[in-house]
């Protein structure tokens, strides 16, 4: 019976990655045709380069925030990308979730207490006015609107980074699109943030970036973005020995946008490795009790 399964079960994956094979070779000549058809200009994709793979705490059934990096994390954001990106989906309070970056109640009052909001209901003479932020308001964004952005980013709208990791995910290509149909792997936007911001270089030799944009070969969706590099080694203080580097900041900041764009996570995967236990036993019982019906049958 369990050679049968186990055969049933090799079947079966062999199909899923025979189809996937397929399906990525009619992919891929769809992709040359089409090069073929449109000349050179065609062929270039971007990112020019796929981001390198990073060995996230978060990554996997058993994978947890690290919360010394998701405050890192939240420190390299309010020190450097907040003069440009909101956090908009982000409320002060769940600074302080456990699974979170877990910030006491007093540090989460006084994080708050460093911005201004416009209080929801006017004074009493029916003004809109400013004042300090408390931790049930969400993190303001630096600008009042998009036309604003624009217009102090030399025409490009910095996105608000609340959803950034789940919204930029590069296909990693042949073979690993078919692993990672089986092997949940939904770190390409942690993966990509940090392949960003580390990624700057000078364009190569003949290589012309247009005016007010820098090079950058990981970026989605050119060879140049309007963001200039935005950190630097040692811009940002860390209290706990941890190396300022460009890359260490670049991963703090990637795993605490990974964690604002998705809190639940930790629960999300414990509660998905229960809910595989209780199938695991529920089938076995099903299948005794099959046995026993079908045997007193007889
Ligand atoms: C001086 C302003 C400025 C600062 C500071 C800044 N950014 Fe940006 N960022 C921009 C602009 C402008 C864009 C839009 C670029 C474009 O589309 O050409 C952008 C785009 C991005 C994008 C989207 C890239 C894409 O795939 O579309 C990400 C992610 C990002 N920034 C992350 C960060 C992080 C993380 C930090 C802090 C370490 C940061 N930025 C600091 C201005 C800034």
């Amino acid at each position: 019976m369990k050679g049968q399964f186990m055969k049933s079960t090799i079947i079966r994956l062999a199909v899923a990655s025979a189809l996937g094979l397929g399906a990525a070779g009619l992919a891929q000549a769809a992709e040359e045709e089409h090069a073929a058809e449109g000349g050179e200009a065609h062929a270039v994709h971007y990112p020019l380069k796929k981001p390198e793979y990073v060995d996230w705490t978060f990554a996997g059934v058993f994978g947890k925030y690290d919360q010394g990096q998701l405050q890192r994390g939240f420190k390299v954001y309010r020190e450097v990308c907040s003069a440009c990106h909101g956090l908009s989906r982000v409320a002060f309070r769940t600074l302080g979730s456990e699974h979170g970056p877990g910030f006491s109640e007093a540090q989460v009052k006084s994080l708050a207490a460093e911005y201004e909001v416009t209080n929801a209901d006017p004074d009493e003479a029916g003004d809109m006015f400013q004042r300090p932020a408390e931790p049930k308001d969400f993190i303001p964004s630096p600008y009042p609107n998009d036309l604003a952005a624009a217009a102090s980013n030399g025409g490009a709208v910095p996105p608000d980074l609340s959803l950034i990791t789940k919204s930029r995910a590069v296909e990693r290509g042949l073979p690993w699109f078919i692993f990672d149909m089986f092997l949940p792997y939904q770190e390409q936007g942690a993966d990509y943030l940090h392949a960003l911001l580390t990624g700057y270089e000078e364009p190569p030799e003949g290589v012309e970036v247009p005016e007010g944009t820098y090079y950058n070969p990981y970026f989605i969706a050119g060879m140049s973005l309007k963001m200039p590099p935005p950190i630097s080694d040692d811009q940002v203080e860390y209290t706990d020995g941890t190396p300022q580097t460009v890359d260490q900041y670049s991963r703090d900041v990637a795993a605490f946008l990974m964690w604002a764009a998705e809190p639940h996570l930790v629960e999300r995967k414990s509660m998905g490795f229960k809910v595989m236990i209780f199938l695991a036993i529920f089938a076995g019982l099903l299948y005794i009790t099959k046995r026993r019906i079908w045997e007193a049958a007889h």
